[in-house]
């Protein structure tokens, strides 16, 4: 009875630890979907267009850096309060200059979008290549 009683409880022990670790959904987090290795998802693909009109003359077509840093090495160091945060202020730092965008209402309402396809380049789900927007 009482060696019954310890192993209910250690199990339910384990459950409850292994319950906690496994509670955050990472599936959630992901903003993008790519599929056929470069179709991206209207949301990310819209991203994508953005960041190509406003950003890439110094973050590179792609992100993957010019004048500016590359953004897919930087989302793997910044959290994504300060991705946001940059984007509305800017940044003066060791690179050089980057300036506020809290004027341009576009990139402002869609700066989630472009965060999604950034974040895509960031974990390697697309590469540095044209994306296609997925049908
Ligand atoms: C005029 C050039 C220029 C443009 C346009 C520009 N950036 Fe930047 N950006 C920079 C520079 C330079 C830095 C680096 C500042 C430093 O740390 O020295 C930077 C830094 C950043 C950072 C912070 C990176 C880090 O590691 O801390 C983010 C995020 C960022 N830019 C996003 C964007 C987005 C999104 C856009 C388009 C809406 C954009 N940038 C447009 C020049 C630019």
């Amino acid at each position: 009875m009482k060696l019954n009683k310890n192993l209910i409880m250690l199990v339910s022990a384990t459950s409850l630890v292994f319950g906690v670790v496994s509670l955050p959904s990472y599936a959630d987090d992901v903003p993008y979907t790519v599929t056929n290795g470069n179709e991206l998802d209207a949301n990310s693909y819209n991203g994508f267009k953005l960041f190509r009109n406003w950003c890439a003359r110094c973050h590179g077509t792609y992100g993957q850096g010019m004048v500016g840093p590359n953004l897919a090495d930087s989302l793997k160091l910044i959290s994504k309060e300060q991705y946001f945060a940059t984007v509305e202020n800017g940044k003066t730092g060791t690179i050089g200059s980057m300036p506020a965008w809290k004027a341009n209402i576009e990139v402002m309402e869609n700066s989630d979008k472009i965060y999604a396809y950034l974040k895509a380049r960031s974990d390697g789900a697309i590469g540095v290549e044209k994306p296609k927007k997925a049908k």
